[in-house]
Formats: structure tokens, sequence, C-alpha cells
């Protein structure tokens, strides 16, 4: 479904990733692991046309989009979870869930704002709270909900574990294993090495804007060099 072959990404002058490839098939979890600096977000960034990369390409859904604008990649059916959320601090749940349906309404996959509630309780219970008044856990379960009501085939999402306590952690892992598991593909940059195995099928590690690993969950694993190595686990 998504197919990232040889990216080439720089800021300014500096060299960021150096030839990374990603593969996310129909369905399928992946997630791209490495330490600070090692280009994770970065790659993300070059999926989305954020900060296209000079050299490379991204094919999505058997479509060329490495020089799409964002908002036509979006609307392509890829959902973006950014690392800082993104919540807007003056403006309700249910208008940054309407909004978002609102912008998707040529993807017939949209999921009802009603069905979003129905997900995450805790988002019904505080429909009319601003975004500046949720907790840093709501504030993720919003921005996981706002891509869900895209009805995207591809959710794309960068450490959402970041800074939430365990119980909201697994919460998280819940909702994303049902995400998977009604046929949307997820590509995911974590920190987390345990949540990211429990979830995905297949891993990059990326270092230095190299894809040093990549391999099927278990033989990442299995794999106690790379794990110590790239990851420190
Ligand atoms: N806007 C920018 N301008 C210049 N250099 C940048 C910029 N953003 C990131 N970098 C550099 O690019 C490299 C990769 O950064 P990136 O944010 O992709 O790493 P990451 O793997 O997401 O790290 P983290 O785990 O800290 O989020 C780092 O060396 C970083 O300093
Ligand atoms: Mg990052």
């Amino acid at each position: 479904m998504l197919k990232v072959e040889r990216l080439h990404t720089y800021y300014g002058e500096s060299h960021i990733l150096q030839g990374v490839d990603v593969c996310v098939a129909t369905a399928q979890c992946v997630a791209v692991l490495g330490r600070n600096g090692a280009g994770k977000t970065t790659t993300l960034r070059s999926i989305l046309g954020l900060t296209p990369a000079r050299r490379g390409r991204v094919e999505f859904n058997g479509v060329d989009i490495t020089r799409l604008p964002t908002h036509r990649i979006v609307k392509s059916g890829i959902a973006f979870v950014p690392e800082d959320r993104g919540i807007f601090p003056t403006v309700t749940v249910e208008e940054h869930l309407a909004i978002a349906y609102g912008a998707s309404r040529r993807r017939p996959g949209r999921k009802p704002v009603e069905q979003v509630f129905e997900i995450f309780p805790r988002l019904a219970e505080r429909r009319r709270s601003l975004g500046g008044q949720l907790s840093g856990g709501e504030q993720q379960m919003l921005a996981i909900g706002r891509a869900l009501v895209a009805g995207p085939d591809l959710m794309i999402l960068d450490e959402p574990s970041e800074g939430l306590a365990p119980v909201i952690i697994e919460r998280l892992e819940a909702v994303l294993k049902d995400v998977k598991a009604s046929g949307t593909a997820i590509l995911l940059v974590e920190q987390n090495y345990h949540l990211a195995t429990r979830l995905a099928d297949y891993v990059y590690v990326l270092c230095q804007g190299r894809v040093e690993f990549a391999g099927a969950t278990q033989s990442l694993i299995a794999n106690g060099d790379v794990r110590r190595t790239y990851l420190s686990v």
C-alpha cells in the first residue's frame, strides 16, 4: 500500500535521510524505531510532503505522491497524528471531530463523529470541553479520533505514547489494535520498544538517517545485537 524508496531528505544543507526504504502492506502495522535524532520524524514528514524528499519516491495505493502537497496526500487516504497532537486550545472536542469529518467528505470510509465517541467514551463526556482543557491522554485520544473520522487507509502516528501514564498507554494499545483489526494500516514511530513490538508486524530500525534493520517483529526481538546497538534494550 505504501512504498517508500531511497528517500534522501535535507534540512538546508544537512543531509538527514540517506536512502530510507519503508513498506506498509494493507492492514499491516509497521513500526519505525530508533534513538533521538535517528530520522524517524523526518521520514514521516517526507512521506506527508511536510519536508519533501530531495530524492527518492513515495507511492501510495499505486500513485506517486512524492511531490504532492500535503493536503492532497491526506485526501488520498493517509491520516497523520503528529507528535505534538495538533489540538487547538480554544476549539471544543466536538468541533475538532466535526471539522475533520467535514473536510473528509470525499472519503467513503469516514466514520461519523458519534462512532468516535463510542470508541472513546471519555471524549463523549468531554465533548464540550476546549482542547486546552484536556489532559495529555485525552488530547492523544482526540488526535486519534480526528484521524479516524477521515476513514483513512493508513494512519501514521509519531510517538503517540510519549508523556502518557501507563494506564493510558494500555488504552492506546487497545485502540490501535482495533484500528488495525478494522482494516486500517498503521505506520507507527515509537521510542517505547515494548509497545511498538506488541503492536507491529514488521519493524524498521533507523540510525543516522539509514535503515539498519528491517524485519518481522519476532526477528527483532530475537536479535539482541540490533536491540542493544540501536535501541539500548
Ligand atoms: N527543522 C530542522 N532543521 C534542522 N535539522 C533538523 C530539523 N529537524 C530535525 N533536524 C535534525 O534531523 C535529525 C533527525 O531528526 P528527527 O526529528 O527526524 O529525529 P527523530 O528520530 O524523530 O528523533 P526523536 O526521537 O528525538 O523525535 C536530527 O539530527 C535533528 O537534529
Ligand atoms: Mg521525532
